[in-house]
């Protein structure tokens, strides 16, 4: 049970907040995503809401509504939400990126349904932008860059090296080989790593549970500036 009077200790912070995962058409009925739910960036931005905050949510497709109250932009395409977020950066005083981003596309989208035949078929795929390495060019000192990490193996190493590649402020790890972790769950296990290397774990909580202790340690660096 929430407590009604929620603390407004992030008032006046703008965060935005990307979530769920992104689609990449192949022909007009066949797409490439992966199982991202959204419930984690959803959550992030009820609580950021409850807390103050003017929150911007920009989401691939999910069955989820957003709180009123938060500002939402839908996107399909990784470069969909490229373009969203990097509009809306300077704007951010706090970017939390749990997005689960497609790190490919097909190199054409065909413009009628792929018939089959005999044969085997294959897409040709290329990269997508890095939304969250291009942030992290851009930041300023006084921006907070959260991120994401869905390992399967790794997980400290791989983390380690996302948080300094896309300069970020700390990371949380998700470990998917875990049960009760990531995607479809309503509940989260996780590591938050940040850039001073301190690092802590915390045991399978529920996500919105897992939002507010996200945002503590967003407070929390936002204080010491
Ligand atoms: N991310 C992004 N744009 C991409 C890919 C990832 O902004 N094209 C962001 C995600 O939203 C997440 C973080 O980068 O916050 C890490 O995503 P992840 O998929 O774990 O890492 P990648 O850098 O894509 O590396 P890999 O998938 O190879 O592990
Ligand atoms: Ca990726």
């Amino acid at each position: 049970v929430r407590l009604l009077q929620d603390k407004k200790d992030l008032k006046g912070k703008k965060i935005l907040i990307t979530a769920g995962p992104t689609r990449e058409a192949i022909d007009p009925v066949r797409y490439i995503t992966n199982h991202s739910s959204g419930k984690m960036g959803y959550a992030i931005a009820e609580r950021a809401l409850d807390r103050g905050a003017e929150v911007l949510l920009i989401s691939g497709p999910t069955n989820l509504k957003a709180p009123v109250g938060v500002n939402k932009i839908d996107v399909n395409t990784t470069n969909e939400m490229y373009e969203a977020v990097l509009k809306s950066f300077e704007w951010a005083d706090v970017v939390i990126k749990s997005a689960a981003v497609a790190d490919y596309r097909p190199a054409m989208v065909a413009e009628n349904k792929i018939k089959k035949d005999d044969n085997d078929f294959s897409i040709k795929l290329v990269r997508n932008p890095d939304i969250l390495k291009e942030l992290g060019k851009r930041k300023k000192d006084n921006k907070i860059l959260v991120g994401f990490a869905a390992e399967t193996q790794n997980l400290f190493h791989n983390a380690k090296n996302k948080i300094q590649n896309k300069n970020l402020d700390f990371i949380v790890a998700n470990d998917l080989t875990k049960e009760g972790a990531g995607f479809k769950s309503d509940t989260n296990i996780v590591t938050i790593i940040d850039k001073n290397g301190q690092t802590k774990h915390y045991e399978k909580m529920p996500k919105i549970d897992l939002a507010e202790i996200i945002l503590d340690k967003v407070k929390s660096l936002l204080i010491e500036e």
